[in-house]
């Protein structure tokens, strides 16, 4: 029913109703009215950004369905640009290795036995054989004038060089050659100072 059409509705009805039918006409005019430039203006700014759609000013930004467009000038008109994906920092952690490469497992190397400071005797003047001392098996081995030993009161002597210093005579050295001269000594020189220091001298280590 178009505007005329109820004009002349309005027009065939009597006087007492014409005021009414007037006003109403009015009305309906407005009304029409507001509703075409409402259908014009509101589509384009209501509307999300869309590529190519229609923009209000220029570098405007917005966010729609994941994406940023811009508004750009296209010739005369602000339209909105095709619009960029917006990376969220999700896909950006994403990047990132999440987890670093897994180890393989590496034998794990058995502990070496680290040795123990253990109490071990304060090396002499002399050698190690000396600290560790010197078995009779040894002395038996040393039984002659070119390599005498004898053990005496606990210790073992080279006597070598003493056979032909002994006042007492070679013969009674070597006689202790090899052997465990302890009584032989103490028979002859007891606890006498001279033999006793002149032993010292010659001295290898203890008898164990
Ligand atoms: C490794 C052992 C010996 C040592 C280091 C030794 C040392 C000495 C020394 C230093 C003397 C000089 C005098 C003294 O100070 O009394 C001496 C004298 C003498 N020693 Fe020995 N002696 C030893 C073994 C013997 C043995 C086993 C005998 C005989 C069993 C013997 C018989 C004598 C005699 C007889 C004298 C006296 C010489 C003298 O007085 O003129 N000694 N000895």
């Amino acid at each position: 029913m178009s505007p005329s059409e109820i004009e002349r509705i309005f027009n065939s009805q009597d006087e007492e109703i014409h005021d009414y039918a007037t006003a109403m006409k009015r009305s309906r005019h407005l009304a029409l009215l507001l509703i075409f430039s409402l259908a014009l203006s509101t589509p384009a700014l209501a509307a999300s950004p869309k590529k190519g759609s229609a923009c209000k000013k220029e570098k405007l930004t917005s966010i729609s369905q994941g994406k940023k467009f811009t508004c750009i000038k296209k010739g005369k008109k602000l339209v909105w640009n095709k619009g960029v994906k917006v990376s969220s920092k999700k896909a950006k952690a994403s990047k990132k290795p999440t987890s670093a490469p897994a180890t393989t497992a590496r034998p794990t190397p058995t502990p070496t036995p680290t040795p123990t400071a253990t109490a071990t005797p304060t090396p002499t003047s002399t050698s190690k054989a000396a600290t560790a001392g010197y078995t009779l098996e040894q002395v038996r081995a040393n039984n002659n004038a070119s390599s005498c030993w004898s053990a005496i009161d606990g210790s073992v002597y080279d006597l070598t060089k003493w056979i032909g210093s002994h006042p007492g005579g070679a013969a009674n050295i070597r006689g202790l050659c090899g052997i465990d001269g302890t009584s032989a000594f103490k028979s002859r020189h007891g606890n006498s100072s001279g033999p006793t220091g002149q032993l010292a001298n010659y001295l290898l280590g203890p008898l164990r």
